[in-house]
Order: structure tokens, then C-alpha cells, then sequence
């Protein structure tokens, strides 16, 4: 696995930075361990993984992630959701926004973000909406244009052993 030094990092310039949709070999470019900086997570097997990004372009997501030296350095994702209501309008959602703590505060995530919103407006998304913290939420109104709105409501599930992973690659198909 490709190691990020520190001295790259901290002189980390927008022009070195390749940013691009999620691929499979990332799982060898420290994507894992950059999750970990925003949440709980641990690896999945490689094939869970190459599932997730073999099926993301029809499960209407985009993982976009930005690659220094060959390590990922930041990722967010973007969810499109069609709707019947607004004349069949979708929506768009931001998620897992993380910048490798070595890199931040030099324009990443305020540029992931820009790059997202404006995938947005490209498939017709008439609004962006994400979760965050109180502590980040400053982050997104004062550098990428987002306002509170409304609160998130939230029951925690408790799902089979195993059944997490099936579902989100979509391998379980329920009839209603
Ligand atoms: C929040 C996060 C995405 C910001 O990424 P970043 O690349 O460091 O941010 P940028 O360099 O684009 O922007 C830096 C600016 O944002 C501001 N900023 C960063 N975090 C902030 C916060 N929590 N509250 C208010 N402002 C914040 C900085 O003060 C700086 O402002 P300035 O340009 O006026 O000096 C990054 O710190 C991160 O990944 N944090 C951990 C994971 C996380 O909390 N993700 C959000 C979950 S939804």
C-alpha cells in the first residue's frame, strides 16, 4: 500500500491533487484508513468493495475521491434521488464528506463539495442536503453555502448478522 509522507502532505497544492470517481484499486490506496478518520470502518473483503463501486453509477452515487501521491487523501459521496413530487425532480444528497486530517484546511473538502453540487445541478437536482455535526456544520455555511434547515430524526435498526453487507451491494432482493 502506497504510504502518504508527512512532508507531501503538509505541502500539498491544489494543482497536485487528482480528483476522481471511487476505483476499484483504491481499496490498496489507503481508502480504509480515511474512512476511519470520519466513522467507524472497518474494511470490507475486496469483493464487497468492488461491488460497491461496480454498482454505484446504477444505484445513481458518485463517490468522488482526491489522490495525492498515489493515496487517497479525501472522499464524499453524492446520492440521487428521483422524486414524484416537484413534477419528478430529484434531490441530492452529500455524504461521508473526510479529508485526511494531514491535508486539511488547504481547500479539499470545500473543493469536493463544489465539485458535487455541481454534479448535482448537472442531473437536475433542484437542492443538496446533508447531515453533519453542530462542531462541522460551520464548515458547510461558511465555505460551501449550505444554511440549517429543519432537524433529522433517527431510529437505530438492529439488523441479522451478515444482512448489512448483502444489502448495501444490493445482492437482496425483496418482493413487496
Ligand atoms: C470538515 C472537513 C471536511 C473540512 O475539510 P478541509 O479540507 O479541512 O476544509 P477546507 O480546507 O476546504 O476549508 C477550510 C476552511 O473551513 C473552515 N472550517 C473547517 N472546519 C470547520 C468547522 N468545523 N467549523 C467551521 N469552519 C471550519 C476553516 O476554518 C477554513 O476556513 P478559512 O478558509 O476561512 O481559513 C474536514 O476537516 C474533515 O474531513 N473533518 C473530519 C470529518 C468530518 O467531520 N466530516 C464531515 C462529516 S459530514
Amino acid at each position: 500500500m502506497p504510504i502518504l509522507s508527512e512532508a507531501t502532505a503538509s505541502a500539498i497544492q491544489q494543482g497536485e491533487v487528482l480528483f476522481r470517481p471511487l476505483e476499484r484499486g483504491d481499496y490498496y490506496r489507503g481508502y480504509f484508513d480515511l474512512l476511519a478518520q470520519l466513522t467507524v470502518a472497518p474494511p470490507t473483503t475486496e469483493a464487497v468493495f468492488a461491488q460497491f463501486v461496480e454498482s454505484s453509477a446504477s444505484r445513481g452515487s458518485l463517490t468522488l475521491v482526491a489522490v495525492l501521491d498515489d493515496c487517497i487523501v479525501a472522499s464524499a459521496t453524492l446520492l440521487v434521488e428521483p422524486k414524484l413530487i416537484r413534477g419528478g425532480s430529484s434531490v441530492a444528497h452529500i455524504e461521508d464528506v473526510v479529508v485526511d486530517k494531514r491535508c486539511g484546511g488547504r481547500g479539499l473538502g470545500q473543493s469536493m463539495v463544489e465539485r458535487l453540487c455541481a454534479e448535482a445541478t448537472k442531473r437536475g437536482c433542484y437542492k443538496v442536503i446533508l447531515d453533519t455535526s453542530e462542531e462541522t456544520a460551520g464548515f458547510y455555511a461558511k465555505k460551501c453555502g449550505f444554511y440549517k434547515k429543519e432537524i433529522q430524526m433517527r431510529r437505530d435498526l438492529v439488523v441479522p448478522q451478515g444482512k448489512l453487507t448483502e444489502s448495501f451491494v444490493g445482492q437482496v432482493t425483496q418482493k413487496l
